[in-house]
């Protein structure tokens, strides 16, 4: 069989199974709202958590910033190159500056995204005779980095602790460095590492710990930096991973850890060096969004308090939600199933998307609402009812 023949037919197998993915027609956003296939819905599939991808008062100040007659023409567009050749714009050291001060940590580095992180730190720190133990629901970024890496590679089970404890009983003495890598709010169910666990596992077996605060930062914590704050534990975590493109409402991301850590990276981390550097035009509006994160703890209570009014209120109606955060999975099973949710809810006003597998694991297809802090309750009080009567009808 060649190789269209062979692809014709898995993409057939894909369509027949209601997981053919195609690229959607995202139309004008507007705050919370977005077009879609002619019709403005309430973007409840968005990572701008806090609301801010289309604040006027900030983009007002991003402007005032921006002085096209500055050198290099204000914040340019592109960086050119490397950060190791001639990207190293000074953005990138007053953001690495600010973000080391912020944690109280002594040093930060900024990547071009999550993905190039994760795929890039483990490889880089790990080697053959090493061990990584990764929870099982961590985000495919951290998965592929996990591949990539020449260390062994092992999965717990989600957030079972014994048994990521098993595992490192049986490792200890046996791997030069042991590594444990999780997200600390988990993209797809919402619920939470226990990150003191984590730490203690850490300091008992001489552990590396990594925590992927990507839907973490800008909600968690008083100020913003995340869960590790909110469990006041930014210091003991070896590399704590944010990401700019979500809450942050930019593109971008960026590793806190210690100085000889950063420093190592630097020289052997290919994600980080075989890449066009992040332009300017984004680091300076990555740099004011963090400088804005101390006041916008009002956004991150209030969004605190939608979800769990929206966890509770589906739960009152028998609906299946996991989770305790902005992120809040309704459960749904078959694939043909949510893909009919998705669209009743559509045809009400509402963007939330089906989610499948392989993103998921197989039968738990659900629809992912993440909340958002520009809405308030009374846009969303109908959902449950509509998942109700909708989660009845269509086939699993
Ligand atoms: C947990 C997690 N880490 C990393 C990433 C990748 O981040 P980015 O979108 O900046 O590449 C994502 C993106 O969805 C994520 O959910």
């Amino acid at each position: 069989m060649s190789l269209k023949e062979r692809i014709r037919k898995e993409l057939e197998v894909l369509s027949a199974e209601k997981r053919f993915r195609v690229l959607p027609d995202t139309g004008v956003r507007q705050g919370a709202f977005i077009g879609s296939r002619g019709k403005k819905l309430l973007n409840l599939s968005s990572n701008d958590y806090l609301g801010i991808g289309d604040d006027t008062w900030l983009r007002n100040q991003y402007l005032l910033a921006f002085d096209p007659e500055s050198e290099s023409g204000g914040f340019s567009m592109t960086s050119s190159s490397s950060r190791l050749l001639t990207g190293n714009h000074r953005l990138y050291n007053e953001i690495e500056d600010y973000l080391a001060s912020w944690y109280n940590r002594e040093a930060a580095l900024v990547f071009n995204s999550g993905y190039h992180a994760n795929i890039g730190i483990l490889p880089a720190l790990s080697a053959r005779h090493d061990l990584i133990l990764c929870d099982r629901l961590n985000h495919a970024s951290i998965i592929d980095g996990c591949r990539i890496a020449d260390a062994e590679f092992k999965r717990f089970r989600h957030r079972d602790y014994e048994h990521l404890e098993t595992l490192l009983e049986k490792g200890y003495g046996n791997y030069r460095q042991m590594f444990i890598v999780t997200e600390s709010v988990f993209s797809m169910d919402g619920d939470r590492a226990d990150l003191e666990k984590l730490c203690d596992l850490r300091e008992r077996y001489g552990v590396f710990l990594i925590v992927d605060e990507a839907h973490g930062a800008g909600v968690c914590g008083e100020s913003g930096k995340g869960l590790c704050e909110e469990s006041r534990l930014s210091g003991s975590i070896d590399i704590i991973v944010g990401t700019f493109g979500k809450a942050f409402a930019s593109a971008g991301a960026y590793g806190i850890m210690d100085g000889i850590v950063r420093d190592y990276l630097v020289n052997t981390m290919r994600s980080l060096i075989f890449t066009t550097a992040l332009p300017p035009v984004i680091l300076g509006w990555n740099m004011l969004v963090l400088e804005h994160q101390r006041a916008m703890s009002a956004k991150r209570f209030h969004l605190h308090s939608l979800a769990e009014r929206f966890r509770e209120a589906l739960r009152e109606k028998g609906l299946r939600t996991t989770g305790e955060s902005q992120i809040v999975p309704v459960i749904t099973g078959g694939n043909n199933k949510t893909v009919h949710v998705a669209e009743v809810l559509r045809e009400a006003g509402f963007l939330a998307l089906p989610v499948r597998p392989p993103t998921v694991p197989e039968n738990t297809a659900r629809i992912r609402f993440s909340l958002r802090a520009d809405i308030v309750w009374e846009d969303i009080a109908v959902i449950p009812d509509i998942l109700c009567q909708a989660a009845g009808g269509g086939e699993t």
